[in-house]
């Protein structure tokens, strides 16, 4: 075990080696159980956490916020209309004003060529850790949540284990890139063979498929490309289907909003699953357009695991929070 992560940022999924996710996953297992006996499990006693959000959230604002409080410290909700960053305050004054009223400094920002490269500014100028809470390229709290709950389902041994990412249709909004590409990123360490899936037009950042494939090429796993859902589907163990946007087809969201309208039937329902080994299991981040991208059936279904993949987002954060801070 790789234990000692204290003062480690964690922006990009390849931040911490495959031993230190192993390590975090030992330790969100062990918030999970002591939870459930209700064990107290104050880490971070006194510490608090900045929580700046530049962009709307349900469960990572919640599971932060309650993951703090289990841990005996306390989170700051920061959203950024409400501070002086329109009116001047830099990246690099928040790292560092931030850094020495805090204790740890999480950040969502979603905006497009812009928040990956404000968190690293941050996390620059900061002398506490910056943590990810979704840019544009990542969302590696999400993508821990999730390989604890494929751990739970499919044991701890998923080598030769296929997940299946793939695209799906949803008319709301453009969805950000990072969930697709934190999984592509971390799932083939943990030995999972990853099929990709997605129409022409919503193709992932060239620089994270190079690296999804060097690490699929290093821990000896698949990746496979391919712009058919149903064939996707045949024998995944795993299915994780949800939207995201052609940003890098197009700046043009009104082009973008055409482009997502030509793909109306990839949604995943019953039929789609049923293509999948009986006992996959269904992943979705969550908010997910019901009955657009996924229907009820399968999002209420048996094989769905959505809100057990919601709750892992309190443990796997709380165990970073206790190694880093
Ligand atoms: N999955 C996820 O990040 O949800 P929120 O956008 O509600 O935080």
């Amino acid at each position: 075990m790789q234990t000692y992560l204290h003062g480690r940022d964690l922006i990009g999924d390849l931040d911490f080696s495959k031993e230190e996710v192993e390590t975090v996953l030992e330790v969100a297992f062990d918030l999970k159980r002591k939870r459930a006996l209700r064990e107290l499990t104050p880490y971070l006693r006194d510490k608090v956490l900045a929580m700046l959000f530049f962009y709307s959230s349900t469960r990572t604002r919640g599971s932060f916020e309650a993951g703090m409080a289990r841990l005996g410290g306390h989170a700051a909700f920061i959203e950024s209309t409400t501070t002086q960053i329109a009116h001047g305050d830099t990246a690099k004054e928040i790292g560092e004003i931030y850094g020495r009223y805090f204790d740890g400094i999480s950040i969502r920002h979603v905006d497009w060529g812009i928040g990956n490269a404000y968190l690293n500014e941050v996390a620059k100028a900061s002398r506490v850790p910056v943590l990810n809470m979704q840019c544009e390229v990542y969302h590696p709290f999400q993508i821990l949540a999730d390989l604890m709950t494929i751990m739970e389902n499919k044991g701890r041994d998923l080598r030769r284990k296929k997940i299946v990412v793939s695209w799906a249709y949803a008319s709301s909004y453009q969805k950000p890139l990072s969930v697709p590409q934190s999984l592509i990123l971390q799932m083939p360490r943990f030995g999972m063979d990853v099929v990709l899936a997605h129409p022409p037009e919503f193709k992932l950042m060239p620089e994270i498929m190079d690296q999804a494939r060097e690490q699929a090429r290093k821990f000896g796993t698949g990746f496979e490309v391919m712009d058919d859902m149903d064939a996707a589907f045949k024998g995944a163990d795993v299915i994780y289907a949800k939207s995201w946007g052609a940003m890098l087809t197009t700046n043009d969201k009104e082009e973008g909003k055409r482009i997502i309208d030509k793909y109306e039937s990839w949604i995943t329902d019953e039929r789609r699953m049923k293509l999948a080994k009986e006992d996959a299991i269904y992943m979705h981040p969550l908010p997910a357009d019901r009955n657009i991208e996924v229907t009820d059936g399968v999002l209420e279904g048996p094989n769905s695991v959505v809100y057990d993949e919601a709750e892992n987002r309190i443990h796997a954060q709380a165990a970073v929070m206790a190694l880093t801070m």
